[in-house]
């Protein structure tokens, strides 16, 4: 209740903190004391009614998976599926999809989480009637309840913060509610595959951008305002009429195809007389003010230690800072899937997701992005793009042939305008081979064992000697280094970043994939079989010697990897030049010997003296095979048949 009043005085507080004047001050003292006592002192008591109603919640709903709440861990840390307020005071989001929650969910469960603003329940399979009590919560802004089976009429009373409203392939009856008319901040209305009936109602276009009204039973002429929307927002409703539907049978005007109008906002002038409201604007505002700077001292304190958190902000705001004017309005220029790809989201949800950058790269920023309903995406934004659009779009149907493959990483969708190119793939978690071999070496530190780091060597082997054969002789991988291996899971690799120089901009300074490149690559500038070969030669080398080609980010000093191993062997100080961190596993010299002449035979000057992939490939299957039978002790053999326990070693 306290959380929703201080919401409206939050909204009033915006508008009054400029009209306010040094009379109210003493006013404002008063009532300042006043909220921030009672508001610290219920604090607490909140989120227990928070945990309370979820514990309700979860003994009321059956649930196929089994969920890890209870009292002995902590609401906001480990509940899965419960996100909190950054204060940890209440909960704010609740994402259960696909957990096989069954049957109704009673009221005054979830309808009690008074701060929640996402949830989503989607692919479940509730049913029964929606409590009217959870899509009316006041700051509920994200709902998502597709794919269950609920039924009976849509909540009439709903959020005034509602922003995405999908209640899609449901068995929804009765009317689309009036109510929705006055849904101002609605941006997405996702109402396909249920059995609503009636009239559509005049939805307030101001910001709504994504309608879907298919495949119901709807009936009379579609509101002029929703002319602009896609045939497909309203077929399978066979008594609808009117634009962009055939005509309704009596003449009606054609109304014009206007895109929906900007959103604008005056001040709430009502308000103005009553000065109570004044004194709790106030406060309010002041509540705020001190929120702000405990939050800025928290934060600082956080950026200490958990740097992402502090960086995580929208895909939107980074798109301001850096993305320029470039993301252009969404209905001109689409995300486009590939095939298979089972993401459901747009251009806008990704602009909308939370984004942290990854990497700074040769070819542009990375980022991850994580959109409503948990789905975590990689977004590569590229930049010296000088590939036109039809070229592009043809390499990107290319990367997506040829990235289907175990051990590559797939390229699910592209944005292409003329000042923006963006690259959607999936997201790993685990890291890549440069943070696993380099990353806080010293004290504390797991190393990656030998048998780690074959097993990796060689699923990189495969995925480029995959795309290699699949890509054909003109298609190259183009910028293979560590980071571009990518953890799927203990010592499950894939590589990542390919297919992509033939459309960047040749440097000046030929620096990109410095530590890597092939010596022709910086005559010839083209990237080849036999240059990927190469720099899966450097790769092999960082992998045996634990050094790095690349010392940092900034080009300028990075290290002729295979010139010092080759300065190193030459003086038959072969054993010099293996990592310090593989010394202590027994028995591997043998190995790591065989390697290293794998990786030298990569590294040749010449091209054409270079192994092909599939060649490299087999070389290291044989180091496995030879040495299965004599050298490795009995006690590793349990790592060679596919479906034995994985190594406990990280
Ligand atoms: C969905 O709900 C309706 C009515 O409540 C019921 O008749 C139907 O069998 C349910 N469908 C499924 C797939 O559970
Ligand atoms: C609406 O939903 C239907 C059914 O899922 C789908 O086929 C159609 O493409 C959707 N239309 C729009 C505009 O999203």
């Amino acid at each position: 209740m306290l959380m929703m009043q201080l919401h409206f005085q939050f909204d009033v507080g915006l508008v009054f903190t400029l009209k306010s004047s040094k009379g109210y001050f003493s006013a404002c003292l008063v009532s300042f004391l006043f909220v921030t006592t009672t508001f610290s002192s219920s604090a607490v008591a909140d989120l227990n009614s928070d945990k309370q109603a979820l514990l309700s919640f979860a003994a009321s709903v059956p649930h196929l998976r089994r969920l890890n709440w209870n009292s002995t861990n902590h609401i906001c840390k480990s509940w899965v599926g419960v996100t909190c307020t950054s204060d940890g005071t209440r909960v704010l989001a609740l994402r259960l999809p696909g957990i096989g929650l069954v049957g109704q969910i009673p009221p005054n469960t979830l309808g009690r989480l008074e701060s929640l603003t996402t949830l989503s329940l989607r692919s479940n399979l509730l049913g029964g009637s929606l409590p009217p009590d959870i899509p009316s919560l006041p700051s509920l802004s994200y709902l998502y309840l597709q794919h269950n089976n609920f039924s009976g009429e849509v909540p009439s009373f709903l959020s005034q913060h509602l922003d995405i409203l999908d209640l899609s392939f449901n068995s929804f009856t009765g009317k689309i509610p009036e109510a929705l008319q006055n849904q101002k901040k609605l941006t997405a209305l996702s109402l396909q595959n249920n059995k609503l009936s009636g009239p559509i109602p005049d939805l307030d276009t101001s910001r709504l951008r994504r309608l879907n009204l298919s495949n119901n039973h709807l009936t009379g002429s579609i509101p002029s305002a929703l002319g602009g929307f896609p045939r497909s927002s309203f077929t399978g409703n066979t008594l609808l009429c009117g634009l962009p539907l055939q005509p309704c049978a009596a003449p009606s005007r054609p109304s014009p195809l206007t895109p929906p109008f900007p959103h604008k906002e005056g001040p709430k002038s009502k308000l103005h007389e009553s000065t109570i409201i004044i004194i709790a604007a106030c406060g309010a505002a002041l509540l705020l003010l001190v929120t702000a700077i405990i939050l800025c001292c928290c934060n600082k304190k956080k950026d200490k230690r958990e740097d992402s958190v502090v960086k995580a902000k929208t895909l939107t705001e980074k798109a301001k800072q850096d993305f320029g004017s470039g993301v252009q309005e969404p209905e001109k220029n689409k995300l486009l899937f590939f095939e298979g790809c089972s993401y459901n989201f747009d251009l806008e949800d990704l602009l909308r997701a939370s984004a942290e950058v990854l990497g700074k790269g040769s070819y542009g920023t990375t980022y991850k992005a994580v959109l409503e309903e948990s789905t975590t995406v990689v977004v590569k934004r590229l930049k010296e793009v000088v590939a036109g659009k039809k070229e592009f779009e043809q390499q990107m149907e290319i990367i997506s042939q040829v990235g289907q493959h175990p051990s590559v990483v797939p390229l699910r969708a592209y944005y292409y305008s003329k000042d923006e190119k963006l690259l959607v793939y999936d997201y790993y978690s685990s890291g890549n081979l440069s943070s696993l071999l380099h990353g806080n070496r010293g004290s504390g530190r797991e190393p990656l064992d030998w048998d780690s780091r074959v097993k990796i060597i060689l699923t990189a082997a495969k995925g480029v000697a995959h795309l290699h054969e699949a890509g054909g002789s003109k298609f190259s991988h183009g910028n293979i280094k560590s980071s571009n291996v990518i953890m799927k899971q203990e010592n499950d690799v894939c590589v990542s970043d390919f297919g992509l120089s033939p459309l960047m901009s040749v440097p000046i300074a030929p620096m990109r994939g410095a530590g890597y490149r092939a010596p022709e690559v910086i005559v010839t500038r083209k990237h080849t079989h036999k240059s990927d070969v190469y720099s899966f030669g450097v790769l092999i080398l960082e992998m045996l010697t634990g050094k790095s080609p690349v010392q940092s980010p900034s080009r300028e000093d990075m290290v002729d990897l295979p010139r010092w191993v080759q300065s190193v062997v030459r003086e038959e100080w072969t054993s010099e030049v293996f990592d310090v961190e593989l010394m202590k596993f027994q028995n591997i010299e043998e190995e790591m010997v065989q390697m290293l002449q794998i990786a030298m035979a990569c590294v040749a000057h010449v091209p054409e003296v270079r192994p092909s992939m599939d060649e490299v490939v087999r070389m290291i299957e044989e180091i496995r095979v030879s040495d299965s039978s004599e050298t490795r002790p009995s006690s590793d053999d349990n790592s060679k048949p596919k479906d034995s326990n994985v190594q406990t070693t990280p």
